[in-house]
This record gives C-alpha cells, sequence and structure tokens, in this order.
C-alpha cells in the first residue's frame, strides 16, 4: 500500500475529506492520492467538531485508500498505523511525540495532531477509507487551546508541502506493518507510544472521576485502564482524559 502518486493542492476548500469523498463519487481518484488545502473553511474534527486552523500556517490533507479490506471490527488497525506513522514523522523532526487514545498526537500534554478517519463500508468489510489528517506546522499562537506545533517545538519553520512528502515517505516506509501477518507488531507498537501508559492518572468514566492506570487497548481498539476496583474497557466517549 503506497500513497502519494498522485497529489492534489487546493487553495480554498471546505473540508479535504469532503472534497474526496466527492471526487471517489464521480470516479476516477486512484487509491493513494493526497489531497491537500491550505485552507479549509468549514474543517471536521472528530464526534462533530469543527478543526480550526490558521490558513497556510498547518497541513491539512486527507489520504484516499481503496480496497483497505480489513473486517469492520478491525477498523481499529487503521487508527494505529497512522497514529505510528504521524509519530514517526515527528520524530524525524526531534519531536517525541505520543498517541492519546485513540488517535490524537500528543507533544506532553499538548495537541499536535488529529485524524478523523471517514470509511466507506461494503458489506462487513471496510471498502474505501478516506483519512483525514490535520498537523500543525507553522503556527505559533494557539489562543487558549492546549495545542502545540512543530515550529513552537523546534523553533524552526517547515515549508507545508515538504512536511507533506515527509509524511507520505514515512507513510510508504512503514507500510509494510499494515499487512496482516504484522498485526502484532503493530499492537505492540501502538501501545508502547500511548500516552499516559502505565502512568496513575486522572479520567472519568459514567460513575465518575477516578485515578487509574493505561494498560494497553484491545483489538477492537478499546481502552483498558486499571482502577482499584478491576480492568474497565472503555469504547469512545465512555471515558474522558482529565
Ligand atoms: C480531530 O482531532 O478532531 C480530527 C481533526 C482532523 C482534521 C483534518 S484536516 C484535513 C481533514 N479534513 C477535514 O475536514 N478534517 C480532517
Amino acid at each position: 500500500m503506497q500513497i502519494g502518486q498522485k497529489i492534489i493542492r487546493l487553495d480554498s476548500v471546505d473540508s479535504t475529506n469532503n472534497y474526496t469523498a466527492n471526487l471517489i463519487k464521480v470516479g476516477g481518484l486512484v487509491s493513494g492520492a493526497v489531497i491537500m488545502a491550505d485552507e479549509q473553511f468549514a474543517g471536521k474534527g472528530q464526534r462533530g467538531a469543527v478543526w480550526l486552523t490558521k490558513p497556510g500556517e498547518n497541513l491539512t490533507f486527507s489520504v484516499f485508500l481503496d480496497n483497505v479490506n480489513l473486517s469492520v471490527d478491525r477498523q481499529f488497525v487503521l487508527t494505529q498505523f497512522i497514529s505510528l506513522v504521524l509519530v514517526e514523522l515527528l520524530d524525524r523532526f526531534g519531536i517525541e511525540a505520543k498517541i492519546k487514545w485513540p488517535n490524537d498526537i500528543f507533544v506532553r500534554s499538548k495537541k499536535i495532531a488529529g485524524v478523523l478517519i471517514e470509511n466507506q463500508l461494503s458489506e462487513s468489510t471496510i471498502g474505501r477509507s478516506i483519512i483525514g489528517i490535520g498537523l500543525n506546522v507553522n503556527q505559533m499562537d494557539f489562543g487558549n487551546l492546549s495545542a502545540t506545533s512543530i515550529k513552537t517545538e523546534t523553533g524552526r519553520s517547515v515549508i507545508l508541502m515538504d512536511m507533506l512528502f515527509s509524511f507520505i515517505e514515512t507513510f510508504n516506509r512503514h507500510s509494510v506493518l499494515f499487512n496482516s501477518t504484522k498485526r502484532d507488531l503493530l499492537d505492540e507498537k501502538y501501545k508502547t507510544l500511548l500516552y499516559r501508559l502505565g502512568e496513575k492518572a486522572n479520567f472519568e468514566d459514567g460513575s465518575g472521576v477516578f485515578t487509574g492506570e493505561i494498560k494497553g487497548v484491545t483489538k477492537e481498539g478499546k481502552l483498558q485502564i486499571q482502577k482499584e476496583d478491576g480492568l474497565h474497557t472503555y469504547q469512545l466517549k465512555e471515558v474522558k482524559f482529565l
């Protein structure tokens, strides 16, 4: 699975994920195509949130993958893989990042990248996937948001296109990890990069605020937290990091 054979750069668009979905609908978009925009005026975040970034300062792009061929109950593999690619990419810039479950990329306690994966299913298999990525590159001022960027961390500006090419190269170099034979290795790598793994930290679930310790994730991508009364597993939205 290689990406970047086709790159489309747009000045301004509502959302690169929407634009990619529309291109897929009309046909002719090759698998592995990367669609980036200098400005998104209706960028989408996870859970219906908006994704706001300063035009021209950060990377906002989508990757189209056809024939993903993952069963729906294993769709977490895609989340793991893309998170890992982003951590590896940042590592090339000397930035030590962690994965805040399920796929926020954090540097210490600040978000540097977010991922929105939109899958198109055929029966119980993921056929097509649009992987939307927002990566903070040159923005320095995030107001009251707890966010950071490559420039904030390193003091150096990066040309957005160079950053995109580095992403594509990192993705392609690691793509073997997406093979079904490498799932255990991917699980292991993802786990070791989890933000707050093995640390006592505060969380909130349906029964209130508690102190617990992240132990890992299940194959389906549920978060495992050790509480005083035992090991609990959580789906998205069932637990909050405090
Ligand atoms: C999040 O952390 O909430 C996910 C953010 C994903 C943002 C990216 S920017 C490119 C792509 N197009 C969108 O509309 N959203 C994703």
